[in-house]
């Protein structure tokens, strides 16, 4: 039996304009992870086993093109050169799915790096995040791999669609605090009607998402001189352009009020948006009024992450 797992992520700044070339940052949350266990089975074939499903589900019954889990199976036996596999693949998860933190990405990382070591072969990061990148392509329509990226290798990135990954590094420490607000949203569908928005009215919406490009460019300084006020006021400001984009909700926005009065440097949406999470940038002092001020506007969980 081996194990392997991948972790959540946030993105800190740039989410949707990131599609259309601009820059975003993410970070990884590596206290909330997924584990696939992959042991090997008396029965002929592949089987998935997780609370996701209510069955169990076999590869040879399953379509790639209905299921990202077997479509991420199916990729990984293909790049090990791996037939006839007989193996149970028991998925289990903390990050909650359809919530902007990335569970479809660390799932497909977790399946693929499980398999590999199965077989007893070591894939490159690079060869694990272009398959975990043919999933999200499949099942999100036009992903920029930002989600892929930061997940597979684990570490805070400034990232720009088709361009070599840098890795940032952070002066002094970022205290979020990330709130569900427990209602589920498909990052496929906020993309999707960002896309018609901008076929629709691209000379309104291009110079938003250039708008969005210029705060996660002043971010990027900001975080590295660990200038924290700028930080957070970049984080509000990034929220009212992905407003703009249509990507907030109701809910996502009494939150990031909420974090705001309770004294928050700054907050925003992250990930696909219309639910999901919010992220606010706390202090030591002002971490627990905010945490409090979250849960009472309605937040149905609230994470705390350190990001250095
Ligand atoms: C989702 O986590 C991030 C989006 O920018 C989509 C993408 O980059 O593929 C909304």
């Amino acid at each position: 039996m081996v194990e392997a797992s991948a972790p959540a992520k946030v993105i800190l700044f740039g989410e949707h304009a990131v599609v259309y070339g601009q820059p975003a940052i993410a970070v990884p949350v590596s206290s909330l992870r997924v584990n696939v266990r992959v042991s090997e089975s008396a029965q002929d074939g592949v089987a998935i086993v997780t609370p996701l499903l209510n069955e169990v589900l076999r590869l040879d019954d399953a379509d790639v093109d209905n299921n990202p889990l077997v479509a991420a199976v199916r990729y990984a036996l293909d790049a090990l050169q791996v037939q006839g596999a007989n193996v149970i693949l028991q998925i289990t998860s903390q990050i909650p799915v359809a919530s902007g933190l990335g569970s479809g990405a660390a799932v497909s990382a977790a399946i693929v790096r499980g398999l590999a070591q199965q077989f007893g072969r070591v894939l490159e990061d690079d060869v694990v995040n272009e398959l975990v990148f043919k999933v999200e392509k499949l099942y999100h329509g036009t992903p920029s791999g930002v989600d892929n990226t930061v997940i597979v290798y684990e570490q805070p990135v400034y990232f720009v669609k088709g361009q070599p990954i840098e890795r940032l590094t952070f002066s002094g420490e970022y205290r979020l605090l990330i709130a569900d607000t427990g209602k589920a949203a498909l990052t496929r569908v906020a993309v999707g009607d960002v896309r018609k928005l901008y076929e629709r009215e691209p000379a309104r919406i291009q110079p938003i998402l250039e708008a969005i490009g210029d705060v996660v460019r002043q971010a990027r300084q900001a975080l590295e001189a660990g200038n924290s006020v700028a930080v957070g006021q970049l984080m509000w400001r990034n929220h009212e352009l992905l407003n703009e984009l249509t990507v907030s909700s109701p809910e996502l926005d009494v939150l990031v009020e909420a974090a705001r009065s309770a004294g928050a440097l700054g907050a925003k949406l992250s990930g696909g948006g219309r639910g999901g999470n919010m992220i606010a940038l706390v202090t030591e002092e002002t971490q627990s009024a905010v945490h409090e001020a979250l849960i009472a506007a309605g937040a149905v969980r609230v994470f705390e992450t350190t990001v250095v």
